[in-house]
């Protein structure tokens, strides 16, 4: 199959969790790539994430967001492609803040998709997720598959990629779609299952676990994640969607006592919350799709957590002064103990 040429890339919202590892994977493998990075550095993005690349030539960081049609336009005239990981990204935070999710990731991928149909890229990756699928009790999702979203947060990157499919059919946009599993690594918001876990153990605090933690995801490894974007990214078929996932499924239940293990945490740590509204219980991606593509992941979730737990223990300047004002504002909105239910 042969492989697409790009020179000149946007990538936004690169300074999030993904963004930023992608952008570095990039860097170290493909230096002869230009890269701006458009991102608007909400709560969860950080511009440490990318410091080491600062004053790179071939490499700079704009501020600005993508709903911003002016901007985008500007930006967009200068590249080949796009790929777009600027999204609001948690599920219960859109639970409490739906409109933020709408906004970013309906009305900005649809800017996103305008300024690549305009400038006729050669390509716009979206980056998307197998949460869009829903909750799926038997079996494997495959791309053909309907879309069933069932939180704001789903619901809104469906919404993307459905607005993004009508521009391939009105205007022959040239898209493709990834819908990546559950990500963990070094640089993810301790908000997620596996940062929040690792962060509170560290300290000795609860790991607020839902209902009784039977929901289970495909964990993968952020660089295992990027290594599949970028293969797409250089060989998927204009117009195509791609699983990215591991194939295996793991509880809740099973991270917390992982991250316990790792950490040397009591399992007196474990707390059982209120659930999720409308939590999803189960994905399941089905990888044959980017398998044929020539990617397999390379990374199994116990080495994985292990590595990531380290990252942590070294990297407490990185995490520490995220985990204050507004974060635990958000904390005690979201966790509420199972009695006040009952009460
Ligand atoms: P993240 O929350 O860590 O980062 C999101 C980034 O987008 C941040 O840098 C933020 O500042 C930026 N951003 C948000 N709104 C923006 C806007 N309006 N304009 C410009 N930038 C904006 O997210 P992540 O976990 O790195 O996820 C990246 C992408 O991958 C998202 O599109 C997400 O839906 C998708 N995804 C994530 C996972 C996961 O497990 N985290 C899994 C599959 C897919
Ligand atoms: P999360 O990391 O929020 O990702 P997703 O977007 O897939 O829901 O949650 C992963 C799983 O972990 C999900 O089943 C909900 C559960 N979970 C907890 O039990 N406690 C928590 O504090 C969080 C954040 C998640």
């Amino acid at each position: 199959m042969s492989e697409r040429v790009l020179r000149r890339l946007l990538v936004a919202g690169g300074a999030g969790f993904i963004g930023s590892n992608f952008v570095k994977l990039l860097r170290r493998t493909r230096p002869d790539v230009e890269v701006t990075v458009l991102d608007k550095l909400t709560y969860a993005g950080n511009p440490a994430n990318l410091r080491e690349l600062e004053g790179q030539e071939g490499y700079r960081f704009v501020r600005g967001d993508i709903c911003d049609g002016e901007m985008v336009d500007h930006l967009a005239g200068q590249v080949d492609a796009i790929v777009n990981f600027a999204a609001e990204t948690h599920v219960d935070r859109s639970l409490l803040d739906p409109f933020a999710f709408v906004l970013t990731d309906v009305l900005g991928t649809a800017v996103l998709c305008e300024a690549a149909r305009k400038h006729e890229h050669e390509v716009i990756l979206l980056v998307s997720t197998d949460e869009v699928y829903g909750d799926v009790t038997t079996g494997l999702s495959k791309e053909a598959d309907a879309l069933r979203p069932r939180s704001p947060y789903s619901a809104s990157k469906a919404g993307g990629e459905l607005l993004a499919r009508s521009y391939v059919e009105s205007f022959g946009l040239p898209l493709l779609v990834t819908r990546g599993s559950n990500n963990y690594g070094p640089n993810q918001f301790p908000e997620k299952i596996v940062p929040l876990f690792i962060t509170n153990a560290l300290d000795g605090l609860k790991l607020p676990i839902y209902n009784d933690g039977s929901a289970v995801r495909d964990y993968i490894y952020v660089e295992d994640h990027c290594e599949g974007i970028d293969l797409v990214l250089r060989k998927g078929e204009v117009g195509h969607a791609y699983n990215v996932a591991t194939g295996v499924q793991t509880s809740g239940l099973e991270v917390a006592r992982t991250v316990l293990e790792l950490t040397g945490g009591d399992e007196s740590l474990l707390e059982f919350v209120r659930d999720r509204p409308g939590h999803d219980y189960r994905y399941a991606p089905d990888i044959s799709a980017i398998s044929e593509l020539g990617w397999q992941p390379k990374v199994n979730f116990r080495e994985g957590l292990a590595e990531t737990v380290r990252w942590y223990q070294e990297h407490e300047q990185w995490w520490r002064p995220l985990k204050s004002g507004e974060y635990w504002d958000f904390y005690r909105r979201n966790y509420k103990p199972i009695e006040t239910e009952v009460s």
